[in-house]
């Protein structure tokens, strides 16, 4: 039995409205009754307080974030501070997702900058990494799964263990095509080890497996050993399909 609480987190990345948020925030209020597992919503960062009005006076789902900034405040145009994000209630906040190192050259320093910044605000650093179909091709997908990983543990050290990793295979995010339990599996293990080797409490942290996970994959993903929860994309923003991922997560 593993001592790792599972948790299933809503990437809802650019999409809502205040109207679609609120029905979706009721929809899930409404069914995820005392869920087993820790359950999170990112949305954009435009709706955080619209979202924290509308999370209030329950506990069963979190707030997070889909990025912060790596810098603590001042003249950064567009970006948001950790800081800002605490205001607002915001217990996780992903980063590093493949999206923002593909279209905003995201680096693995300014991952682990972002990281770094995240923890010093008491904000759970949910850590992307992953490879591309044509680094999986060539047999790349260890050497970039570590070395991206490498990076946040580099600047972090102990502090790795107040966070989540996510192993987010680029080729199966939005595309339908889900790593099979089998594929993801290998690759967290390599990650889990690559966290014991560093020196963490790598049978605490948490590692969540995203691309394509759905209400008709979950459970099977879910029920590998080392896969701790999801990153959910796209079947977060359908409240009943989300909901049966959190109750396979349970
Ligand atoms: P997907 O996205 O579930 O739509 O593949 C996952 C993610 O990018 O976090």
């Amino acid at each position: 039995m593993s001592e790792r609480k599972k948790l299933v987190a809503g990437n809802w990345k650019m999409n809502g409205s205040l109207a679609a948020n609120q029905a979706l925030v009721q929809a899930l209020r409404q069914g995820v009754g005392q869920p087993a597992c820790d359950v999170a919503v990112c949305p954009p960062s435009v709706y955080l307080g619209q979202l924290q009005q509308l999370l209030a006076g329950q506990t069963a789902i979190a707030l997070g974030a889909q990025d912060l900034s790596q810098h603590e405040g001042g003249a950064f145009t567009g970006d948001v501070s950790a800081t800002m994000l605490k205001d607002f209630g915001v217990r996780y906040a992903i980063v590093g997702h493949s999206e923002r190192r593909q279209h905003q050259g995201e680096t693995d320093l300014q991952v682990a900058l972002k990281v770094r910044r995240a923890l010093a605000a008491g904000i759970t650093p949910i850590v992307c990494v992953g490879e591309t179909l044509r680094e999986r091709e060539e047999g790349l997908t260890e050497f970039i799964v570590k070395r991206q990983l490498s990076a946040v543990l580099h600047l972090n050290g102990h502090a790795i263990n107040e966070t989540v990793v996510a192993y987010e295979p680029v080729w199966a995010i939005g595309t339908g095509q889900t790593a099979t339990p089998a594929q993801a599996q290998s690759v967290h293990a390599v990650l889990r080890a690559q966290l014991r080797a560093a020196g963490a409490q790598a049978e605490h942290v948490r590692i969540l497996y995203g691309g394509s996970m759905n209400a008709g994959n979950a459970a099977e993903l879910l029920a590998q050993p080392d896969i701790d929860g999801g990153l959910i994309g796209g079947a977060a923003l359908k409240a009943p399909d989300f909901l049966t991922i959190v109750a396979a997560a349970a």
